[in-house]
């Protein structure tokens, strides 16, 4: 199979392009490395890796013509600076549609595309929140921009499966918390965490049905989440088991924020029922395989897409 992956050297699609390369299928990968690092792709003689930008609609549309991929696998997203409305929509949103019309113009049979769970506000209005639940991502730059794509996907009639995510954690994860508290930790700075419980999974669990995903599983938009959420307090705590600090550095507990929802928890019923039974990795082993990456790679980023401070 042929697979043109966006974002090739970010945390997500550096993930599915080694899944796709153990099975032997042919990759081309793109990635401006704004927040992804080229040393997450090894050499390999099925993958070709273009260092440059999905905003080019020319170089995707020759691209996309020469290699003829079965599937577009869109990772790739603007968000480390929520000021930057200039790049966050020349990639979002004007990357999003080169990709859309390209697929459409060659005829790429499936498209696959990663939504943030932002698209339902910062205070989502269900709990758990459902699929049918109204976009409202007038909350930030990330939120808005990353919703057009979805929503020229549901118009373009390309064959697509959008995930929408919460939070993605493991190895090369640059944004959310779990950065950050490695690197205060090891600095031994104090943390503090909020009092927010939050829906993390794990990367190559989310890898692994993403491969389904290209095969042909899904149509429309899943939640890829396990039906649990965790505290933040908890993945902190996981955090420090996992570096193995001889004594436990008690964090700040804070109070929830005025935008901070207490739980952000996707409902994934649709997700089991259209990909059956899937596998998520418990949180202790999370921490530990994100550490040992972090303590090879450091930590690098820290981002985070809302302009004050989510729960760190
Ligand atoms: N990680 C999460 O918790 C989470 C949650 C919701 C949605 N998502 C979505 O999942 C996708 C992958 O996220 P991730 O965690 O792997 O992030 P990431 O930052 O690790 O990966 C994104 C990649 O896109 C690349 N990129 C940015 N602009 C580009 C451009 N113009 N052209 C080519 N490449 C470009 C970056 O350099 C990076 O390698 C994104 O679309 C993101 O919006 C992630």
């Amino acid at each position: 199979m042929k697979v043109f992956v966006t974002g090739g050297c970010g945390q997500i699609g550096s993930h599915i392009i080694e899944l796709l390369l153990e099975r032997g299928d042919q990759v081309v990968a793109i990635d401006n490395l704004a927040t992804g690092r080229r040393e997450h792709l090894s050499d390999h003689p099925n993958l070709e890796v273009i260092i440059d930008t999905i905003a080019d609609k020319a170089l995707i549309d020759r691209v996309i013509g020469d290699f003829k991929p079965d599937a577009i696998v869109h990772t790739a997203a603007s968000y480390k600076d929520p000021e930057d409305w200039y790049n966050d929509t020349l990639t979002n949103c004007v990357g999003g549609s080169n990709l859309i019309n390209a697929a459409k113009a060659h005829g790429v049979g499936r498209f696959i595309y990663f939504q943030t769970a932002l698209c339902y506000g910062v205070k989502p209005l269900q709990q758990p929140i459902r699929l049918d639940h109204p976009k409202l991502p007038a909350n930030s730059s990330y939120a808005i921009s990353k919703t057009v794509t979805e929503d020229y996907l549901e118009i373009s009639g390309v064959d697509y499966v959008s995930f929408r995510l919460a939070n993605v954690i493991g190895p090369r994860n640059v944004s959310g918390p779990l950065p950050i508290f490695f690197d205060r930790l090891t600095q031994g700075k104090k943390c503090f965490v909020t009092k927010a419980r939050r829906d993390f999974v794990f990367v190559k669990d989310l890898a692994r049905c993403v491969i389904r995903a290209i095969d042909g599983v899904g149509h429309g938009a899943y939640h890829f989440s396990s039906g649990g959420d965790v505290a933040i307090q908890e993945l902190y705590d996981a955090v420090v088991t996992a570096m193995g600090l001889p004594e436990y550095p008690q964090p700040d507990v804070r109070e929830l924020g005025p935008d901070d929802a207490p739980s952000i928890l996707l409902d994934p019923s649709r997700t089991y029922a259209d990909f059956g039974k899937l596998e998520f990795t418990p949180l202790s082993e999370i921490a530990s395989s994100a550490v040992a990456y972090f303590r090879e790679f450091g930590t690098y980023g820290g981002y985070t897409h809302l302009k004050h401070t989510e729960s760190k």
